[in-house]
């Protein structure tokens, strides 16, 4: 076994009390730890999943990726370092100060510190957020994912596909070049675009209730903070929007994406970026810039829809019958 989910992310910043304001407010993270140098935050459990560090240089970030145990963590340095991948032992003070039981460093090929680790701590409290919210759905499904723009696209995807295990969901040839990876049923914990310049574009977490993220975009809207309206994505099927975080990345709230069972999926190539609806600003957001006010999006190219993604507890079911999933199904299995 190996990766298995996206465990933490953490970020260089000097503006921590903007950092608390939105992590908390915004988001709903609970601040667990305050200093004259670092904040951090819970989304779940965890003791912590999101850590801003003003000892680390203004935009630098980490990315910690799960695995088992302490074997498998020896098994994933062992493989990096046949592939000519420097490794660092991180000492006991970084794992303590990442929560976690041991910790190992290296670099992906855009030079992004990627960090893995093992034996995450559970906090003693029940989570307690920042605002209102149901919370988010994190766990053995990680923090979310993290979309990074990479130039060398290739060496990205060879490195985190064929070297660290990441399986392909669905990629785009054209318009542009992209994929998107899972490690676990969450349908990418990681997309890689190819696009000059690198870095990370957005970090997504996804919240229980779609009311939770309406929530958000009320308060994102009030603090003009929307880069990217309310939409739906066509391949992983969330509703979501994108928030300016403190940071110079976005940070996308979500609700009610599909999830991915690897005995069955096959990966898909996607013929469009357009979403079902919705995520105006998506594309001009990776050039730096969002929907100016008053702007009306385009509509979509056609008319295209999903079922809804309910977990258990989280619908109820009406009465009646609906024409255009029986339309569909029927569609999917063609003729008698
Ligand atoms: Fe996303």
């Amino acid at each position: 076994m190996g990766i298995q989910a996206f465990g933490y992310f953490g970020v260089g910043a000097s503006n921590l009390d903007d950092w608390s304001q939105f992590a908390t407010r915004q988001l709903g993270l609970q601040q667990v730890d305050s200093s004259q140098v670092s904040r951090s935050f819970r989304m779940d459990d965890r003791k912590q999943r999101l850590m801003v560090d003003r000892a680390l240089p203004q935009g630098e970030t980490y990315f910690g990726w799960e695995v088992a145990d302490a074997a498998a963590l020896d098994a994933l340095a062992a493989r990096l370092e046949a592939a000519r991948v420097a490794v660092r032992r991180e000492p006991a003070a970084v794992a303590n100060q990442r929560c976690v039981q041991g910790v190992i460093a290296f670099r992906d090929p855009a030079g992004n510190r990627l960090e893995a680790f093992y034996g995450p701590l559970l906090a003693d409290e029940p989570f307690r957020p920042g605002r209102n919210i149901s919370g988010y759905l994190a766990g053995a499904l990680g923090i979310g994912h993290a979309v990074l723009m990479v130039e060398d696209f290739d060496a990205a995807l060879a490195f985190y596909r064929d070297l660290l295990g990441f399986r392909v969901s669905d990629y785009i040839n054209r318009p542009i070049t992209a994929c998107f990876l899972h490690v676990n049923p969450r349908h990418h914990s990681l997309a890689l675009f190819k696009h000059a310049p690198g870095g990370l574009h957005h970090l997504m977490m996804e919240l229980y209730s779609l009311d939770d993220v309406g929530q958000s975009y009320d308060i994102a809207q009030a603090e003009g903070r929307v880069a990217v309206t309310l939409g739906r994505h066509p391949n992983d099927y969330m509703t979501s929007f994108y928030i300016r975080s403190p940071g110079n990345f976005l940070v996308e709230n979500g609700w009610g994406a599909r999830q991915i069972d690897d005995a069955t999926w096959q990966p898909q190539e996607m013929t469009t970026v357009a979403s079902f609806w919705g995520h105006d600003g998506l594309i001009r957001s990776v050039a730096g810039d969002g929907p100016p006010p008053g702007h009306v999006p385009a509509p979509p190219p056609e008319g295209r829809r999903a079922p809804l993604q309910v977990m258990e507890g989280n619908y109820h079911k009406l009465s009646g019958v609906c024409p255009w999933w029986d339309a569909t199904a029927g569609q999917a299995r063609g003729p008698d």
